[in-house]
């Protein structure tokens, strides 16, 4: 009769216990089905460095600054790369494997950066 009993209380505790635990583990599971989380523009940089430089200033000619640059044309010119309106075999590659959020961030990241700057027409002739 105690063991009974005993099997009873084991039995309630895997019901009362043990069941919600696993419910909420399987829905942790279907979360990770979603896309993961978009990067930051730092983070996405390190694929860019070997051509762009670190800061975005590019020490040669081949490859266009991007420091300083406006956020809205780099992003302009991620999306042009991506949906084949500008066409670059590089560039088509690297923008193959982000996502449109991770452009906009890579894109602020380096229009933060020292770089380019707009010439203000009015200096120009005084140096
Ligand atoms: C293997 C070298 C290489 C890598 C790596 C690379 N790029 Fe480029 N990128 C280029 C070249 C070459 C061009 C010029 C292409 C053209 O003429 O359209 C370019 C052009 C661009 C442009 C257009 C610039 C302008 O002024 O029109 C942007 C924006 C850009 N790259 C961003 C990036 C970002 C962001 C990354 C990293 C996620 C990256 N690039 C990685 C070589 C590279």
């Amino acid at each position: 009769m105690k063991k009974l009993f005993v099997n009873i209380i084991v039995g309630l505790f895997f019901v009362v216990v043990a069941a919600p635990s696993f419910a909420e583990k399987q829905s942790h599971d279907s979360d990770h089905e979603v896309a993961p989380p978009a990067r930051s523009g730092e983070e996405v940089s390190t694929q860019c460095v070997a051509c762009h430089a670190a800061d975005g200033n590019s020490p040669t000619p081949n490859f266009p600054r991007l420091a300083g640059q406006y956020a809205d044309y780099m992003f302009h010119s991620l999306k042009s790369y991506k949906n084949g309106d500008r066409k670059n075999a590089i560039m088509a590659g690297i923008v193959a494997a982000l996502s449109e959020k991770e452009m906009k961030n890579v894109s602020e990241y380096y229009a933060r950066q020292t770089g380019l700057s707009v010439v203000n027409i009015d200096d120009e002739g005084k140096h």
